[in-house]
């Protein structure tokens, strides 16, 4: 018998059922369905609809029903569609009728929100420690190669001299970002929707800012149809998952690209590595190329949920059922991705000797040779052009810039002097770029003692 069965007079289809139910996915929120449930009781209490031995005898059940689904004794049906009606039905077979007096004044439109809600404030606390963590394996692999060059790239064409404390502290702040958005995302969905009833209101005079206290909830929120029909918390979320899904794709594609045989720069530890079936000699990058592929179904639960709520008129209507399983997933997903990450991250060998032959090479240090003429006056854009010349001279006679001598030089501009050769070392145009946020050891060792401040709060 369905908790809303009176109105009928045939049973639904076993398809339909099969098709309409939740259950196998939203059951995973009953730990907040119990609990908003028990508020529920005390607020029904507070304002007479419930004696105190109805609200004793409800509250209890609820309690002991939450001992079945911890011990997993709970038996679930499809049938009841969803967590909610399979809770409020055993909350009745244990109690009896006074079970029923629970859902006075609440829909299930304004419960599924409060879960939700609920349990994306929970799930905010846990990807914003799991980004954390991953921030500081990136800062303890940054404060330990301090002193190591490597070539930067634009284009991925060798440019200039950085250090690889200096790449990797990139992420750093790029994943504080991506904190502070689901920080701001979990403030935003601290709003409490229940007492909005099915979409109007509840007809019980509920005091919905001491039931939002109760609950843990900022405030209670300001309009029912609103509150019912809003999944932007969900969608806020699922923006949230995906922009951090992408930064942390870049990370884990610039050490796939690292791990190559030509970058070379770092060597996967064994334990985050896989071999191939047939090629004997493989060591595959898996765990980073997977951390870069579920970027993908990251953006897809977003577009998902994004397309599903547009055009849906107010107020709730089932489609929105469908925000669940993406945001499932994308908190799935993302916990399993910094689940491993940082410990990935922790075994990687950089393979610093490589790191810094390379640096240098390529005509790395062309612009500090052109901002050594400007030094000497000459305008920017005719050092740039005088350069120009002489690496194409150098390329012609097959030298590196390091290896022509000052006549050389010399013959491109009478500003050259011997100390030029000094001035285009990869350690000089490093240390030339003090400037806040560069790349010279010094603005890279503040860039550090910054990141660890942030990392800590
Ligand atoms: N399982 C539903 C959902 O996830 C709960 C709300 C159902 N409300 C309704 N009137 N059918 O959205």
């Amino acid at each position: 018998m369905k908790p809303w069965g009176g109105r009928f007079r045939e049973r639904t289809d076993a398809r339909a059922e099969r098709f309409t139910a939740s259950l196998a996915f939203d059951r995973r929120l009953w730990p907040y369905d119990i609990t908003g449930s028990l508020a529920w009781a005390r607020a029904l209490a507070r304002v007479g609809v419930l004696s105190d031995a109805e609200c004793q005898a409800i509250t209890g059940g609820l309690e002991a029903v939450r001992q079945e689904l911890l011990d997993g004794t709970f038996a679930f049906h499809a049938e009841l569609e969803d967590i909610h009606m399979n809770i409020e039905q055993r909350l009745i077979e244990r109690v009896g009728p006074v079970g029923g007096k629970l859902h006075t004044g609440r829909s299930r439109n304004d419960q599924v929100a409060l879960d939700e809600r609920m349990y994306l404030k929970d799930s905010v606390e846990r990807v914003e420690e799991a980004l954390r963590a991953t921030q500081e394996a990136l800062v303890a692999r940054a404060a330990e190669t301090l002193d190591v060059p490597m070539p930067g790239y634009t284009h991925l064409q060798r440019a200039q001299p950085i250090l690889l404390a200096h790449h990797l502290l990139a992420y750093v702040f790029m994943l504080e970002r991506d904190r502070a958005r689901f920080r701001d995302c979990g403030a935003r969905a601290d709003v409490l929707p229940l007492g909005a009833g099915a979409l109007a209101g509840t007809a019980f005079p509920i005091d919905r800012a001491a039931l939002a206290r109760d609950l843990g909830f900022a405030a209670a929120a300001p309009n029912s149809l609103d509150a019912v029909s809003d999944r932007v918390y969900v969608i806020e979320f699922l923006a949230a998952a995906a922009i951090s899904g992408m930064h942390l794709s870049r990370l884990a594609a610039d050490q796939t690209l690292w791990a190559t045989a030509e970058f070379g720069f770092v060597e996967f530890a064994d334990a985050f590595a896989t071999g191939s079936s047939i090629m004997p000699q493989k060591k595959n990058p898996d765990v980073a190329e997977l951390v870069r592929g579920k970027s993908g179904r990251l953006y897809g639960n977003l577009l998902a949920v994004l397309t599903t709520m547009k055009g849906l008129p107010l107020a709730y209507n089932s489609d929105m059922q469908e925000d669940k399983e993406p945001l499932f997933d994308s908190v799935d997903q993302l916990e399993a991705i910094l689940g491993v990450l940082p410990p990935m991250l922790a075994s990687l060998s950089f393979r610093t000797e490589r790191m810094r032959q390379a640096a240098g090479e390529h005509f790395a240090t062309a612009t500090d040779l052109a901002d050594y003429l400007v030094r000497r006056g000459l305008p920017f854009r005719q050092a740039h052009e005088v350069v120009g010349r002489v690496v194409r001279y150098a390329l012609e006679g097959g030298k590196p810039l390091e290896a022509l001598g000052i006549d050389e030089f010399r013959r491109f501009s009478d500003l050259f002097e011997a100390d030029v050769k000094a001035a285009i070392s990869v350690d000089a145009s490093l240390r030339a770029r003090g400037v806040a946020g560069g790349t010279a050891p010094e603005a890279v060792r503040e860039a550090l003692a910054l990141a660890r401040r942030l990392v800590r709060s």
